[in-house]
């Protein structure tokens, strides 16, 4: 018997009928982490109940994480049908033909023939080295244009036709982005991971999101607080730091991390939390099916909203431009 009962878990069900359990575990370990550590707590979340899983091929561990999950189906611990696993294209696997070499890679190294959810990682085509130590400026790095992207999109939806994924989702998006590409998408975008957390809500976005009825996985639910150097600005501010949420975590007797995934739930997001402790993961999956916030803490939290967005992509920009949220043109005119 898992820890916390997977059948107890809310899910989100997909425009498929597929359903996504509300929790899922993160497997971005930052860069402090080593792929077996991040491959440990795999390990655990299964029996402690995870069923969703959100995985990268830029996080450098798929091959360790795949032979978890392999040993997990001999094991009879879970099947594969009971699982949700996502992965995403890299930047550097946006040109012709590469997003299904880069998917193939994928399921090699996870082991399996087929993916719940595939993200575009960036909507940019960009090369960052492996194991994301180093900056990544490239003179070949170039912006997001409608057309660069539709190119990336259309072998997305080829994916879907072969069956090697059963939906496609996008990842740091914009709402001009969404506005520009969703018309033009054949397979609409089954959910859109973005950066969620108190400090950073999103609001616009994640209505917009709804309205469309594309579901919304919330990445850095608890503030990253231990993502690397380089996402981390002197302004930074940490959700689990803010008196408010030690206030509201204290009333109810967990830590503040906690506190970020029951809102994120009751928002109506996904978040994917990632911990290396076998305690906090527990904690995460379990948080959601006990003890729900108040209306009034959950206004509280709203509250909080300060903007801040702590994955600010600077280290993905790219020779003369600003801010990664711009729209160009084919000659490198900012058109938003
Ligand atoms: N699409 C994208 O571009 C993108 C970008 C970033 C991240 N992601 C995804 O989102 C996932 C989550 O983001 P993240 O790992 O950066 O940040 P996060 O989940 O917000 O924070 C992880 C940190 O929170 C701590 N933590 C977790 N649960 C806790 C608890 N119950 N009590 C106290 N501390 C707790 C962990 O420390 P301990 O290990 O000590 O518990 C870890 O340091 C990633 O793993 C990745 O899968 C996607």
């Amino acid at each position: 018997m898992a820890t916390v009962d997977p059948k107890t878990v809310p899910y989100k069900t997909l425009y498929t009928g597929a359903k996504m359990p509300v929790v899922g575990m993160g497997t971005f370990g930052s860069d402090h982490a080593d792929p077996e550590a991040v491959a440990a707590s795999v390990r655990g979340a299964i029996p402690a109940g995870y069923r969703s899983f959100d995985c990268a091929a830029c996080y450098g561990n798929e091959d360790v994480i795949g032979q978890i999950f392999a040993d997990a189906f001999a094991e009879g611990l879970v099947t594969r049908e009971e699982l949700f696993i996502a992965s995403k294209v890299w930047n550097d696997m946006h040109g012709d033909g590469d997003v299904l070499l880069a998917c193939a890679k994928t399921l090699k190294d996870l082991k399996l023939d087929y993916l719940d959810m595939y993200y575009v990682h960036w909507p940019f085509p960009n090369y960052h080295a492996p194991g994301c130590d180093v900056d990544s400026r490239n003179p070949d790095a170039v912006p997001f244009t409608v057309e660069r992207f539709m190119k990336t999109w259309r072998q997305m939806e080829r994916l879907v036709d072969m069956g090697l994924t059963k939906h496609i989702g996008m990842s740091n998006m914009t709402i001009p982005k969404l506005e520009a590409v969703l018309p033009l998408c054949r397979i609409k975008p089954a959910a859109i991971e973005m950066e969620l957390h108190p400090c950073f809500q999103q609001p616009e976005l994640f209505k917009y999101c709804q309205d469309k009825g594309i579901e919304i996985v919330a990445f850095c639910p608890i503030g990253s607080p231990e993502r690397p150097e380089r996402d981390k600005m002197p302004e930074d501010i940490a959700d689990i730091e803010l008196p408010e949420m030690k206030a509201i975590a204290a009333a109810h007797g967990v830590h503040p991390a906690v506190i970020c995934i029951k809102w994120s739930v009751q928002r109506g997001s996904c978040p994917i939390p990632f911990s290396l402790k076998e305690k906090n993961y527990v904690m995460n999956l379990k948080c959601v099916t006990e003890d729900p916030l108040t209306e009034e803490e959950m206004k509280i939290i709203e509250g909080l909203d300060r903007n801040n967005r702590l994955i600010k992509g600077h280290v993905f920009l790219w020779e003369g431009a600003k801010d990664w949220h711009d729209l160009w043109d084919e000659d490198g005119v900012i058109v938003k």
